[in-house]
């Protein structure tokens, strides 16, 4: 597709060996026939799972909604502050720093993702309360960190000078459609609210309201966000699935970490824009595909875990590792053709700086792109599993169906594990001791 271009590396993935010998090529070819048709088995599970983030690239209400509660926002405010946590801002993250560029910058969008205090005393200082609205985001509706800071932060919004109604008018909730605590406080203040679906969770939210509304107001364009994700989707409709790179990079995930010895997965990014897919993906996968039992019962617990490094910057502390270490990594690089003010290296003219002449003249993009290859080359030298995602160029159209490629590719995952990767029952303890405290001290 023109959105993106996937490669899988031949000598050091399709045809590196699992336990027993087969070649990797032929193990996708086998698993193919085993499951011809696995995304007609995910569509079967519609009324059990909830799927409604499948159709959301179609969903024009949603990014017509968003869209018009973001300009009448942004008539009054120039600044929007969200509370969320996990699934609730980690996408909106994601897709705001791949497309906030220092030349033409989006509108200010701060994320409170945590109750650490040195973060909201930051906050505190950095977001303009005069001119910033609120969106608080919990699709359970009483998130401990959502709720805690959303509570500490309108509180500053109140000791401006406005009144009530202007308050209550900088406020948007986007929650449950129809029940939980944050619904009721909305319908009680006067607030406007967004729907998180019923049928969408949270990791698979951000082209649900939950990303939609604050992306708009920041100034992405998010009718073409969910044109790339639309263009994606449509391949799992229309391609055989051996063709569909979701299908393919489920796969390779599925077939390297039950028979290949990989245990980890690792998103090499280079380009900081980029950098916080990583962090997006690293939600998604873990959260949907390590879990302790399968569909049918039996255990599961298997899932390689999701890991990001930074390239150039990790090259100078983790390559060292990725070369010589345990081969029980896949290798994932992730890039773009082209950056926004890309510049040159200009050398002053002197003979001491002659072992530096091949920087002369180059775009740090250059640079950029010639350790990323170098780095990819040296890995497949050194027989370690590689591919890559390179987005042509940085717009919301690519960056949706990067978006849609990862949730599709976890959802296969999933099927082929056996698991149900829609729910999420091992973070709940942590949940229930913190209360306990809490409630106890
Ligand atoms: O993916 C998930 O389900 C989680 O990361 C949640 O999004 C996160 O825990 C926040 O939950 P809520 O939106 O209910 O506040």
């Amino acid at each position: 597709m023109d959105l993106l271009k996937i490669k899988l590396d031949q000598a050091c993935l399709l045809e590196r060996e699992l336990i027993g010998g087969q070649p990797l090529a032929e193990a996708l070819a086998q698993l193919d026939s085993e499951q011809s048709d696995l995304f007609s088995e995910l569509l079967d599970h519609q009324d059990e799972w909830p799927l409604g983030w499948l159709h959301l690239p179609e969903h024009d209400a949603y990014a017509a909604q968003c869209q018009e509660l973001a300009d009448r926002l942004a008539a009054q405010c120039e600044e929007l502050i969200v509370c969320g946590i996990g699934g609730s801002a980690l996408g909106t993250q994601a897709v705001y720093h791949a497309l906030d560029w220092p030349v033409t910058p989006l509108k200010p969008l701060w994320v409170q993702d945590n109750i650490d205090p040195s973060q909201l005393a930051w906050l505190r200082e950095s977001a303009d309360f005069s001119r910033a609205a609120l969106n608080v985001i919990s699709k359970s509706g009483g998130t401990l960190e959502t709720m805690a800071g959303f509570f500490h932060l309108l509180e500053i919004l109140e000791s401006e000078d406005l009144d009530d109604a202007e308050i209550a008018a900088r406020v948007v909730a986007t929650t449950d459609p129809s029940g939980g605590l944050l619904r009721q406080l909305a319908r009680d203040r006067g607030w406007a609210t967004l729907p998180v679906p019923a049928d969408v969770g949270g990791r698979f939210s951000v082209l649900a309201p939950v990303g939609l509304f604050p992306l708009a107001f920041a100034g992405v364009d998010i009718g073409e966000l969910l044109r790339g994700a639309a263009e994606m989707q449509a391949l799992a409709y229309n391609l055989p699935q051996r063709e569909n790179p979701a299908w393919q990079l489920a796969a390779v995930h599925y077939l390297l970490n039950t028979r290949g010895g990989i245990s980890e997965t690792l998103h090499y990014i280079y380009g900081d824009p980029l950098a916080q897919l990583g962090d997006w993906f690293r939600q998604l996968w873990a959260e949907s595909l390590a879990k302790a039992t399968r569909l049918d019962g039996g255990p599961g617990g298997q899932c390689a875990t999701p890991l990001v490094a930074r390239g150039t910057t990790d090259q100078h502390s983790q390559n060292q590792l990725y070369m010589e270490g345990p081969d029980n990594r896949l290798y994932g690089f992730i890039t773009a053709d082209s950056w926004e003010a890309d510049t040159g290296v200009i050398l002053p003219e002197d003979e001491a700086l002659k072992p530096l002449a091949y920087l002369d003249g180059r775009r740090f993009g250059e640079l950029l792109s010639a350790c990323c290859r170098g780095t990819r080359d040296a890995l497949v030298a050194a027989g370690r599993p590689v591919y890559e995602i390179t987005l042509p160029s940085l717009n919301p159209a690519s960056v949706g169906a990067y978006l849609q490629l990862w949730m599709l590719a976890t959802a296969y995952a999933g099927l082929m594990y056996g698991v149900n990767a829609f729910n999420q029952p091992g973070v709940e303890h942590s949940k229930q001791i913190t209360r306990q405290y809490l409630e106890q001290d």
